[in-house]
């Protein structure tokens, strides 16, 4: 059978609902869902429409283009027949040689030739566009069996993982492996209130915690931007090629307005060094409001680097988890995601009660 792809368009006018832009958005989403389920668990994890229309529409540094695949023949574009979705993404003031694409071909369909066929479009277009460098990360629920180590020597993949296989035939090599892993709650009040006395205590009186939901106040934007932009340099990234990203408050506060347009609301936890008056450590969970019970996705945690050695690591992500347990109690979890080489964050969060679900591949492809 013969395929041909389709790109998506948003809907217009963007509050159009019942449009085919919007059947077509939904299609997509339920091919990405799908795909989710072996790692996260059945609906743990779900991207929602209204999350994808912000990240696609809304200003940002990331660019991204949709695409569905359909079986060729008369009549076939519609959204129900759609047997793959894929995303290009590409952030051309960071990292102007690097494209980012993802593939989900829908579970009945696999092993046809569609994934192929999608990866190799994706590709050319990469390649159009002047990119030089494909990367992606892909998660590997297959357990057990042989398995093939990171170069960095932490963390492994299955040989019998389809997407390992997948990306291994197309040429594709593995750069890095963080861990997933999930903290179920709710997570007894004392023992998180146990981990921020300790941690308050080693600390010292230098350093005073704060909380906050939705957006930041503006006197905390330029230590934010600061802190995502060490961010992007002190996480380690194994042997994958990447490149310093450039914050400031503006592009801060514009990750804010699109999280909060996606549906989403968001959880911070900051340290403040008293004497200087900076802020010196970061926490931060997201959770889609339309359904507060699935779980919570932390987003970067991060401590200045001439500040580490004090807890504040470990202070940051319990205060904010306190912070979830009092805003969100209904909350069933969080997911996090972690270098398998960045023992300090492993070490905290095992600490705190997270669970390995299953490795994630950071691999790449040069054109
Ligand atoms: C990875 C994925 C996109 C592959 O899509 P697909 O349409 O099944 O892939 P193809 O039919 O083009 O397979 C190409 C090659 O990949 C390998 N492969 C794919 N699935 C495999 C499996 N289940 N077992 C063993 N090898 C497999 C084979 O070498 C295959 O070639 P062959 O059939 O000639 O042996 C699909 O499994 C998927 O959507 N997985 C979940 C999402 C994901 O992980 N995406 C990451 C890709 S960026």
């Amino acid at each position: 059978m013969d395929y041909f792809i389709r790109e998506l368009t948003p809907p217009e006018p963007a509050s159009a609902r019942d449009g085919e832009a919007w059947r077509l958005l939904e299609r997509f989403r339920d091919i990405v869902n799908s795909g989710y389920a072996a790692t996260y668990g059945e609906g743990r994890l779900l991207e929602t429409s209204q999350r994808i229309l912000a990240d696609w529409t809304m200003p940002g540094p990331v660019t991204s283009r949709l695409f569905l695949a359909f079986p060729s023949g008369d009549g076939q574009d519609a959204g129900e027949h759609a047997v793959a979705a894929a995303k290009l993404m590409v952030s051309p003031r960071d990292s102007p040689t690097h494209a980012y694409p993802h593939v989900v071909v829908d579970a009945p369909a696999r092993r046809r030739g569609i994934g192929t066929f999608v990866a190799d479009h994706l590709e050319e277009l990469a390649r159009a566009d002047g990119r030089t460098f494909l990367q992606s990360w892909v998660e590997h629920p297959t357990p057990g069996g042989e398995r093939v180590a990171a170069p960095t020597g932490h963390g492994s993949v299955s040989t019998a993982d389809p997407a390992a296989r997948f990306l291994w035939k197309t040429g594709w090599e593995l750069g890095q492996i963080e861990r997933i892993s999930e903290l179920r709650l709710p997570v007894p009040a004392e023992s998180l209130r146990t981990h921020i006395e300790a941690a308050t205590a080693r600390a010292g009186v230098d350093y005073r915690v704060l909380t906050w939901e939705g957006e930041s106040d503006a006197a905390h934007l330029d230590d934010l931007a600061r802190l995502n932009g060490d961010m992007s340099v002190d996480a380690p990234a194994g042997e994958l090629e990447v490149d310093e990203e450039h914050w400031d408050a503006e592009r801060v506060a514009q990750m804010e307005r699109r999280a909060l347009a996606s549906g989403a609301t968001f959880l911070n936890a900051a340290v403040l060094h008293v004497p200087s008056g900076h802020l010196v450590a970061q926490s931060m969970l997201q959770l889609d409001l339309d359904d507060t019970t699935r779980p919570a996705q932390q987003d970067n945690t991060l401590v200045t680097s001439t500040h580490r050695g004090r807890r504040l690591g470990m202070l940051v992500k319990a205060a904010n988890l306190e912070q979830l347990a009092g805003r969100y109690p209904e909350c069933t979890g969080v997911f996090t995601w972690n270098a398998e080489e960045n023992a300090h964050m492993l070490r905290v969060n095992e600490a705190l009660g997270f669970v390995q679900l299953a490795p994630e591949g950071g691999w790449q492809k040069r054109l």
